[in-house]
């Protein structure tokens, strides 16, 4: 699906011959663009940046991590506003620091993600040097001018690069970060996969020799699973989520790893239990081939004795989608707003 607000910045991506800096996040995935030497771009979604690389971009996995970036050293920032307001206010603030004064930060995004909002607060950061023009149907395009001073204070950014304690409940502290998924609370899903987890592993066969956590986050469903005391993998493609999981799994421990991958790509090996909750949603799109891509990297991914235990919101078709792929797609519990299907290859 073509992204209106980041048309808008494709002719300056395009365009651009002076040292420039894409910031790509997870409502571009699928872009398909000619690589521009001109550019070097920053993705933190895995498979975004892979995408990026496969079209001869340079490219760097990073969650928007700018120290590679010497103060007053770029010329033009490029940025579709991402989904999350911490995120936002740290590239701005960062745009601040490294661009060159009189350098340019091109803002896109929609009046409903909020970018109004936020290219009026980085005109008043960037000292009132800003063009901003609203483009077709809600969609509104910023050029900032980098000023020798700020105008204002730094965006609250709720200290995006720093990890540290957000949740906790009776068994753990979750540590972690904004750009993480729900990162700094509890997902009442996963809470509900949990508190099924024993009567779920009641019905297999035998106790699970090793556990995959598909799209781990910050690792609740990892920590929790954890008293198993078999090898956990978690997976993720976004690299806040990767960072947090890591120092989780580091602080208890746990016996396991954290790998970067799209949809468990690259993980070999089968697993004999499978947690997941799969996102529905890539940026600011509907993406129903998400939760399919989560399901076939289950199939893989399943031992043939093992079981996978998805949960999901009730509305999510997810029976429907798992019938073509396993042999027992069961419903084994909901409550008004989640469902729990159990996955198994066996008869
Ligand atoms: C609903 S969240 C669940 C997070 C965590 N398991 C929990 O219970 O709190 C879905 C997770 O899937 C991850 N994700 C989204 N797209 C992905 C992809 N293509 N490959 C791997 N993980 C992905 C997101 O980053 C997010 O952490």
């Amino acid at each position: 699906m073509a992204d209106t607000a980041f048309e808008l910045l494709l002719p300056s991506l395009q365009r651009a011959s002076a040292k420039t800096l894409w910031v790509a996040d997870e409502n571009l995935i699928g872009t398909r663009l000619m690589a521009n030497p001109a550019v070097t771009v920053i993705a933190n979604r895995y498979d975004l940046f892979t995408q990026l690389k496969q079209h001869d971009w340079n490219a760097r996995f990073s969650d928007f991590d700018f120290s590679e970036f010497a103060d007053d050293s770029i010329d033009c920032l490029i940025y579709r506003v991402s989904k999350e307001k911490p995120v936002v206010h740290h590239v701005i603030n960062q745009a601040l620091r490294i661009l060159k004064p009189g350098g340019r930060l091109l803002l896109a995004g929609d009046k409903g993600e909020g970018v109004k909002t936020y290219i009026d607060k980085a005109k008043k950061l960037f000292a009132g040097a800003c063009d901003a023009q609203k483009a077709s149907g809600d969609v509104w395009l910023a050029e900032l001018t980098c000023p020798e001073a700020p105008g204002s204070k730094l965006l609250d950014d709720k200290q995006y690069t720093t990890l540290r304690p957000e949740a906790k409940d009776q068994n753990f502290e979750y540590w972690s970060k904004p750009g993480v998924y729900g990162w700094n609370k509890i997902d009442k899903g996963s809470a509900y996969l949990i508190e099924h987890l024993d009567a779920f592993l009641m019905t297999m066969p035998e106790p699970p020799r090793n556990m995959l956590d598909l799209g781990c986050g910050y690792g609740y469903l990892s920590l929790n699973a954890s008293h198993l005391d078999i090898p956990i993998t978690a997976t993720d493609n976004n690299a806040a989520a990767i960072a947090a999981c890591e120092r989780n799994f580091d602080r208890y421990p746990i016996n396991g790893k954290v790998v970067t991958a799209d949809c468990a790509d690259g993980i070999s090996g089968k697993f004999d239990l499978i947690l997941c909750n799969p996102p529905f949603h890539a940026g600011f799109g509907v993406e129903g081939d998400l939760t399919d891509r989560f399901l076939q990297a289950a199939h893989d991914r399943l031992s043939n004795v093992g079981v996978a235990c998805f949960v999901t919101n009730l509305h999510i078709p997810l029976e429907r989608k798992a019938r073509d792929l396993f042999h027992q797609v069961e419903v084994i519990a909901s409550s008004s707003n989640f469902k729990l299907t159990r996955l198994t290859h066996r008869m």
